[in-house]
């Protein structure tokens, strides 16, 4: 089986079982801060599991371009090194929403690998996470797995979470055995390459939040991840990730680019290695929208790029050429990816461009270390010489040391580090201004209650219920007159503050008598599907008073328009400087609009426009927003 058709089994497998196929998300999360890059299948459903959005269906499968490099789950400095490390990679994978669980899970996952993609029992193991007596007892029933397959581990392998809040729970893991050809190993105290995960179904119950504490999450899910490239590698008899369809192709022509046979010797291997990993991730974070950069998810992008041409340099190859390779990236995942071939020219564009940037840099970088070198009057190069060194001349703390151990001095790493957190504390503020505040349980009790439903589309006034009051974000039975507080109603035409566009404001009169009771200040979305007013009242008001409740019109047609020209102002943007403008957020208010977007540095030449470019609808940041 080729790697398209193993991607191609697992979906297949899953829609035939009533799973929701969804596409790829793009590895720049959407709205999520607490995320460098999307880094696993699950990412997209975050909410669905947390229950704070609503699908139309409880059980999906996908293949996620993932990318690992730079936040929680990072790989970057093993990539080459190893048989199996990746920054990009794709994980199959298939969640229940509250539908099935632990032995529905167990038995999908068991049917597939052993049936559909026909592994050998014998060299399959299982492992279970510590305190889980039902996962154990079900793999034995429902999978057939004799107990002495299956072992128990602790937190550190068998507990799952996405970043340092998020869905977690605990996971199970299938392992595969290579065989002792693959090396030293035995499981699973000391798994080595010989022992391979290869796929991972977390049973996830809990929410942890900002604090590090666990609540259960509404009704107990499933998520599990597949490595496409590892489970290619097991189905195609190969050691390595390496060498499947999915990459090998990639090393060789690396290999021809620099001139240099793969299998010659180790030290041009790793670099091959790398060179075809970081292809692939370069490929794929420029053509979602992302642009090397001096800080936050550019800052990583271009630290990976760097990192392809300095390996590349060691083997000797100085030109620019990474630019060809994502090129040919982009023709072999033709078949899974169509859309790259889209974006292949404007990606070679920023590759050389970054490419030639670090050639002369480099260059000068080096100038600069040495005259530094020849001040030095102790031997040691101060860790912050050396961070700017690597910060604004781009060269790596490993060339340096290579310099360095030529000069007869050393680098003051620790120094280095410690500048080197600051400045990564400094690209993670920048991502999008920090963590997303934990979730009132007010407004979780709130939502329990009901959903409240957008009228706003075509009413800008409506009778509504009132059905809930907070003050600080705490409930209560009354408001007085003359207080501050926020207001839910079970239906309301005011439209909450999503995407970029302004809450309504607009006037709160009793529904009987019309007397105005309060002004709305600001709508916004405390949590999905909860919309919360910010209210000051003029008379009293209570839990279950009915209300007209109107929005300020004039204001919210000023709000409208500029909601159609920003969507304008993108197609243009597209159609005149082409279709990489990607929009990165935006500001709709009454009286004007801010658009924010990525586009490359360098002018880029017209393009012709296709129809596509009129068909915005795709790219509006607020699904849920009014008709404009
Ligand atoms: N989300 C789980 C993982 O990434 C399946 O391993």
């Amino acid at each position: 089986m080729t790697g398209n058709d193993i991607r191609q089994r697992f979906l297949d497998f899953f829609h035939a079982r009533g799973h929701r196929i969804v596409r790829s998300s793009p590895l720049l999360p959407a709205n999520d801060p607490t995320l460098l890059f999307t880094n696993a299948g699950m990412n997209q459903f975050k909410e669905v599991f947390q229950g704070l959005e609503k699908r139309e269906y409880t059980r999906a499968a996908s293949s996620q371009k993932c990318v690992r490099a730079g936040g929680k789950h990072n790989d970057l400095e093993n990539v080459g090194y190893t048989r199996r490390h990746h920054t990009f990679f794709e994980m199959l994978g298939n969640f229940s929403f509250g539908d099935y669980f632990k032995a529905d899970a167990i038995a999908f996952a068991w049917e597939l690998i052993t049936k559909d993609y026909g592994l050998p029992k014998d060299k399959l193991y299982v492992t279970v996470f510590r305190e889980d007596d039902e996962a154990e007892r079900l793999w034995q029933e429902v999978a057939g797995v004799p107990k002495d397959r299956i072992f128990r581990l602790g937190e550190k392998d068998n507990f799952w979470q996405m970043g340092d809040t998020g869905p977690c729970g605990p996971c199970s893991e299938i392992f595969y055995d290579f065989g002792p050809e693959a090396g030293e190993g035995a499981f699973p105290e000391n798994p080595g390459e010989r022992f391979v995960e290869i796929w991972n179904l977390v049973f996830m119950q809990y929410n942890r939040d900002a604090s590090g504490a666990m609540t259960p999450l509404p009704r107990p899910s499933i998520d599990t991840g597949m490595g496409l490239e590892r489970i290619a590698a097991v189905l195609q008899g190969k050691l390595s990730n390496y060498d499947t369809d999915l990459i090998r192709p990639i090393v060789e022509r690396a290999g021809d680019l620099c001139g240099v046979a793969y299998g010659a010797d180790p030290r041009g291997d790793t670099a091959l290695r790398i060179n075809a990993d970081h292809a692939r991730a370069t490929a794929f974070l420029i053509h979602d929208g992302i642009l090397p950069s001096n800080e936050g998810r550019g800052y990583v992008l271009r630290k990976i790029m760097r990192r392809a041409m300095r390996h590349a340099r060691l083997i000797g190859k100085q030109e620019p050429y990474l630019y060809e390779l994502t090129g040919f990236v982009a023709e072999l995942m033709r078949p899974g990816y169509p859309e790259l071939m889209e974006s292949a020219q404007r990606v070679a564009r920023i590759v050389k461009d970054e490419e030639h940037r670090y050639a002369t840099t480099f260059l000068v970088a080096e100038k600069v270390f040495n005259d530094e070198i020849a001040r030095l009057s102790n031997g040691t190069v101060p860790g912050a010489v050396s961070f700017k060194l690597y910060d604004t001349y781009g060269l790596a703390l490993d060339e340096q040391e290579d310099i360095a151990r030529e000069r007869g001095v050393h680098i003051d790493t620790t120094a280095f580090e410690a500048e080197m957190r600051l400045q990564r504390e400094r690209a993670r503020a920048s991502w999008k201004g920090g963590e997303k505040g934990a979730i009132a349980p007010a407004y979780q009790q709130l939502l329990a209650k009901g959903r409240t439903r957008f009228l706003g589309y075509d009413q800008l006034d409506a009778v509504s219920k009132v059905t809930g009051l907070l003050v600080n974000q705490h409930i209560v039975d009354t408001l007085l007159a003359h207080a501050e507080g926020e207001l839910v109603l079970d239906q309301t035409p005011f439209y909450a503050e999503t995407g970029g566009q302004i809450g309504d404001r607009g006037t709160l009169f009793d529904a009987h008598t019309g007397e105005t009771i309060a002004v709305v200040e600001d709508t916004r979305p405390a949590v999905p599907g909860l919309t919360v007013h910010k209210i000051r009242t003029l008379a009293p008001l209570h839990i279950g008073d009915e209300l007209r409740a109107e929005v300020a019109a004039p204001e919210r047609w000023s709000t409208m328009r500029n909601h159609t020209a920003t969507h304008l102002l993108h197609a243009a943007l597209r159609q005149v400087l082409g279709p990489h403008v990607k929009q990165a957020g935006s500001v709709v208010e009454p009286p004007r609009l801010r658009f924010d977007s990525l586009i490359t540095p360098r002018s880029i030449p017209p393009r012709k426009p296709k129809s596509s470019v009129w068909s915005t609808s795709r790219f509006c940041a607020t699904p849920r927003s009014p008709p404009t």
